[in-house]
């Protein structure tokens, strides 16, 4: 098959692609031909540092993955209804990282799968019908989760708050309801968890609807990249649990060691959910997700009798990927890796707001980390068109990087597991530069679209030695 020249792809794209499956850089759209590690390559070659691809979790097309998907492609491929080791392996795998009591496995298809699933076996185990969710929260396409996604819902064009549908505000301590020049963390999470608190309570007394689940990532990723205080979630379950729900954790971005001390983003909150839905990273780019549980939601959902197919999920190709991403993981010590590299990241990150006063704040958990860009920091309003600048700027450097939180305002961090110091360094020096661009452009009041202002743009390739003199400079 010949290659398409960009235009041609664009052209193709516009005339047979839904509208509203947008592109990254729509003025200027990046085609990416292919993938390496940490790096992703256009048609012409030119390599991109990727710090957004939390899906390819252990490194873009890494070897022993795709040797594991075409080996197991080669020799055989069907559905789940067959016994084959590769399902129950994969699933062995994933309970021996979970709490106990966390032990029975369904196979799917993508994160929005998984979380449908969820919903279903809480409203199958309670009876019960009505879900809290998270403002800002994303939890994936499907009908059943669009209704729950304030992200989506919310919208000017969304189709509104259902009636079963509850709304908790996001436990944000840097620009939530409760902040932390006010508050404690530990007084934060009380008081954000006694919203949920109250959301049962209303519920209890609604025409007898109860509560059938809570459900939240454990840390926050569409909302901003937010870090709930650490006291925040065991009350809420609490909570929840009183009101006759259940709580599923989120895992679809921030599982799979991505906050490196451990496997799930939960277990840094001393909890223990009763379902738990994961996806993106599990077949580095495949698409395979799941969705664990107890026994006993497990055995009231084998309880109404009604057999769970699907079709793709669990089948020997996916499960041989997720098991060979299992074991990239471990064998390359990437966990370790998110801890060493994400903690240099986020010290970075804060040496660097220390110069530049547009960085109001700086949070993460391993490689996980966000950016938030202010106007000031006094009032901490968001900064969208810094962030928006930032982003362009960053791109023409060759750094992906992606906006995110209700105000587009928060740089995202979430790379491969293979990033490096020297990639830090590398992201630490260009966002240097550009901010200190943006802050030069508003002084001189002569701020253009980043689009426009290309022209005006020096290039900068960064390097350890620039970045050197950029920390001895703080
Ligand atoms: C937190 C979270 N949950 C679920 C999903 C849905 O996953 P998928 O796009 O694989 O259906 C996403 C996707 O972005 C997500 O970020």
């Amino acid at each position: 098959m010949q290659d398409l020249t960009k235009q041609e792809t664009i052209a193709l794209r516009e005339k047979y692609i839904g509208k509203s499956c947008q592109l990254f850089f729509r003025d200027n759209p990046l085609k990416i031909v292919k993938g390496k590690a940490q790096y992703l390559y256009d048609e012409s070659g030119d390599q991109y540092l990727d710090c957004i691809n939390n899906v390819a979790h252990v490194g873009h097309c890494h070897p022993d993955v795709v040797e594991a998907g075409c080996a197991q492609m080669t020799e055989l491929n069907t559905n789940s209804r067959f016994l084959h080791d590769n399902i129950v392996l994969c699933a062995k795998r994933i309970v021996s990282t979970m709490p106990r009591g966390l032990s029975v496995c369904f196979f799917v298809n993508s994160g929005s799968e998984a979380n449908d699933l969820a919903l279903r076996l809480a409203q199958i185990h309670t009876g019960n019908k009505d879900v809290i969710a998270l403002e800002h929260a994303y939890h994936g396409h499907l009908t059943s989760l669009i209704e729950i996604s304030h992200y989506k819902f919310n919208l000017p064009g969304g189709i509104g708050q259902k009636d079963h549908v509850h709304i908790a505000p996001i436990p944000d301590s840097y620009r939530g309801k409760y902040r932390n020049d006010r508050y404690s963390d530990e007084e934060i999470g009380e008081l954000y968890a006694d919203e949920v608190g109250q959301i049962c309570e209303n519920a209890k007394n609604k025409n007898g609807a109860g509560i059938s689940a809570f459900i939240a990532e454990s840390m926050i990723s569409c909302g901003g990249q937010v870090i709930p205080p650490k006291n925040y979630f065991s009350q809420v379950y609490k909570y929840v649990r009183a009101a006759g729900g259940v709580c599923i954790a989120d895992e679809v971005q921030v599982g799979f060691g991505r906050i490196g001390h451990h496997w799930w983003a939960f277990e840094d909150y001393d909890v223990r959910p009763d379902i738990v839905t994961m996806g993106k990273p599990m077949g580095n780019g495949h698409p395979i997700a799941a969705v664990v549980t107890t026994p006993e939601i497990a055995a009231s959902f084998f309880g109404t009798g009604v057999e769970y197919f699907n079709t793709y999920g669990g089948n020997p190709v996916s499960c041989a990927i997720a098991n060979a991403v299992f074991d990239t993981i471990e064998r390359e010590n990437l966990r370790e890796r998110a801890v060493t590299v994400g903690e240099y990241l986020l010290d970075c990150c804060q040496q660097l707001a220390k110069k530049h006063h547009l960085i109001g704040d700086v949070r993460g958990a391993g490689l996980f980390v966000g950016i938030d860009i202010v106007e000031d920091r006094q009032s901490r309003r968001p900064n969208r068109s810094c962030a928006e600048f930032v982003r362009q700027r960053m791109r023409e450097e060759h750094i992906l990087i992606s906006l995110d939180g209700p105000d587009c305002n928060i740089i995202k961090l979430k790379p491969p597991m293979v990033f490096s110091k020297g990639n830090v360094n590398e992201v630490v020096a260009a966002l240097d530069t550009v901010l200190e661009e943006y802050k030069h452009k508003t002084d001189t009041d002569t701020i253009q679209t980043p689009a426009a202002g290309r022209a005006n743009v020096k290039k900068h390739r960064p390097t350890t030695s620039t970045f050197k003199k950029l920390i001895k400079s703080m």
